[in-house]
């Protein structure tokens, strides 16, 4: 069992290097490379996060592991190649696709993630389960993050790990992202080993916006303390990047994270309207139950004047609402 760990670790390596090869030095990289600094990946980027191209044959990998006399059943259950329908044989399971490795804690590689380039389903073709890749318990970019984390004492967790690559592009070292996955249990548990401040920055889509709802009661619930950067115009991180500079995500995106609290009462207010006086009425039911159960009265009273300015009702009246819920909750 260690021996079949050891050697599908040291096939995911040796793959690592050979896709590495091909986006670098040879022809049939040359798309792929094209295609990474269109996203304004530069050369430092792809060889700091080791990204590679996959061709489009067949058995490119195969040869190679067969050649290196890696057991290719093994390297079946290592999620590197495939058995073939109906025939003797394997083919590679990432063809024509950007290939970005999956490390481990440790700093070895142990799956990957491989993206099409331009349009196409699945957008990125994962590495399936194996003893060696468990994506509920995975943080990509852990093993580098590692000492910003512990310097800066805090986190930045992200929804896609291009979005951990570009940020760090802007020298934001401390980001880590989940692999495709929802955040779990163990996630947490990984992120509580090494600090216990997390910023969540996801994308500024409603996906993004709704595993940031999910999200938060976890990490919180994990004796972590949380805040949200919210990106605006539905742009993804790596988008923001791009668009506005590191300089600004860094001062006006990742600086001006606001309490969960907060997060919620912004995504309240997006998703009701306050022209009727039932809209109204909703708007502040749901909001009382963000701001009643904050332990601090001069949170509460911050957020109440705010309310009170939007649905035009006196402080007063929302203070005692207020008490009343707060009353209940006890
Ligand atoms: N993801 C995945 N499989 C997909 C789509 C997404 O595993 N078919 C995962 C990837 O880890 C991805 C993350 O979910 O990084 C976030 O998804 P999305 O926002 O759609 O992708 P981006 O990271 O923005 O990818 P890109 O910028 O390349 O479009
Ligand atoms: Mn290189
Ligand atoms: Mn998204
Ligand atoms: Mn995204
Ligand atoms: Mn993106």
């Amino acid at each position: 069992q260690h021996e079949a760990r050891e050697q599908i670790i040291e096939a995911h390596e040796l793959a690592a290097k050979l896709y590495h090869y091909i986006l670098m030095n040879t022809v049939h990289g040359q798309e792929a490379l094209a295609y990474l600094r269109e996203r304004s990946f530069s050369d430092k980027l792809i060889e700091q996060f080791q990204m590679g191209y996959a061709p489009p044959q067949w058995d490119t990998l195969v040869q190679l592991l067969m050649k290196r006399n890696f057991p290719l059943r093994l390297m079946e259950q290592g999620g590197l190649i495939s058995a073939r329908h109906q025939q003797e044989g394997f083919v590679d399971r990432f063809r024509d696709r950007v290939m970005f490795p999956i490390w481990d804690r440790n700093g070895k590689v142990v799956g990957f993630s491989g993206r099409i380039m331009g349009e196409g389903q699945p957008k990125y073709l994962n590495s399936p389960e194996t003893m060696v890749f468990n994506k509920s318990k995975l943080l990509y970019n852990l093993h580098q993050a590692r000492p910003q984390i512990k310097r800066t004492g805090q986190v930045v967790l992200f929804e896609g790990f291009a979005d951990v690559i570009q940020a760090w592009n802007g020298e934001v070292l401390n980001g880590v992202a989940t692999m495709g996955t929802a955040l779990t249990q163990e996630h947490v548990t990984a992120l509580k080993r090494l600090t216990d401040r997390v910023v969540i920055c996801f994308d500024g889509d409603d996906a993004g916006q709704a595993s940031t709802l999910k999200s938060v009661p976890m990490l919180e619930a994990g004796g972590l303390h949380v805040a949200v950067a919210m990106l605006p115009d539905r742009l993804d991180p790596d988008e923001y990047l791009k668009k506005y500079g590191a300089e600004r995500f860094r001062h006006t995106i990742l600086a001006a994270a606001v309490t969960p609290a907060k997060f919620q009462l912004l995504s309240l207010r997006k998703h009701h309207t306050l022209l009727e006086d039932d809209g109204k009425r909703r708007y502040m039911d749901e909001a009382m139950k963000v701001i009643a159960p904050i332990d601090s009265p001069a949170e509460r009273e911050m957020h109440l004047k705010e309310l009170s300015a939007q649905v035009d009702i006196s402080l007063e009246a929302l203070k005692q609402e207020c008490f009343e819920v707060r009353q209940k909750l006890q």
